[in-house]
């Protein structure tokens, strides 16, 4: 009988930690090559996730609870200390002290969000207080949807503008991700009255549809760049790891949505 928890947690680990170790990546290629101090940080960090999501792989669902939740504290840590470093990073870019740097200051704030998204679900997870149903669904939306707004920003700033139809696209995807987003937010403020299962089942459903749009949209412009076929200063490897991420988002929709069903959809009570 596999352990959810080692399951869950291993599950985090290996997609999480590939995150960090590309955001090191990304982050080392905006640095300006005289930052030297910063690019070995960025490199260190690379190669302490590499390292994490190699041994993540080197565990199995049958490996001892106890050795999974002392691997999730050490992982736990180095998760905070990369936010403290893509903070200590943003303030630089804010106070104009890395003139120059080609990483926007929205990337940098976003990958900070991640790594405390990341560092967040391990503490969950070992301290085995996972949110409610209902209080997950929202708050793993408003999360999401401000994510994939982000992503949508980035796309349409990093390619060329020449590429007038594509930039066009992803200037769409941005409204229509920062409107749900709002949305989220006014579901959340309306906690626990909106809290009905035909409301989420509902704004999970809505939300699903514009994420596997924007996830094809995403999986074009990466086979598009990998070929070479259109003009960009995205990374093959940054225009990937966005597509993962909506993969990502779409699989927690899906286990929404199954859990949702499991529930009477016809029931009109508040869940709490
Ligand atoms: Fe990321
Ligand atoms: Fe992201």
């Amino acid at each position: 009988m596999p352990d959810v928890f080692v399951e869950r947690s291993l599950d985090e680990i290996r997609f999480w930690s590939r995150i960090m170790k590309e955001h090191s990546f990304f982050l080392r290629l905006g640095f300006r090559s005289e930052d030297t101090q910063l690019i070995n940080e960025a490199n260190q960090f690379q190669a302490i996730f590499e390292d994490i999501e190699r041994r993540a792989y080197s565990f199995s669902v049958n490996t001892d609870p106890q050795t999974i939740r002392e691997f999730n504290v050490e992982v736990h840590n180095a998760a905070a200390h990369i936010w403290a470093f893509k903070r200590k990073v943003l303030g630089l870019i804010l106070q104009c002290k890395l003139p120059g740097q080609n990483n926007f200051p929205l990337l940098v704030d976003h990958i900070s969000r991640e790594a405390n998204y990341f560092r967040n679900r391990l503490e969950e997870l070992n301290s085995g207080r996972l949110e409610p149903l209902h209080d997950a669904i929202i708050d793993e939306n408003v999360f999401f949807l401000k994510i994939m707004a982000d992503h949508a920003k980035f796309i349409g700033h990093l390619l060329d503008p020449s590429e007038r139809k594509l930039v066009e696209q992803a200037r769409e995807f941005s409204h229509e991700f920062d409107t749900l987003m709002y949305q989220a937010i006014d579901l959340s403020s309306m906690r626990p009255q909106s809290q009905t299962i035909p409301l989420l089942s509902q704004f999970v459903d809505e939300n699903r549809v514009s994420v596997k749009s924007l996830r094809d949209f995403k999986k074009t412009a990466r086979d598009l760049i990998e070929e070479c076929r259109i003009k960009s200063i995205i990374h093959p490897l940054l225009a990937d790891h966005v597509f993962r991420e909506a993969e990502r988002f779409l699989f927690i929709l899906d286990m929404f949505e199954r859990s949702l069903s499991g529930e009477k959809v016809n029931k009109r009570e508040i869940l709490f």
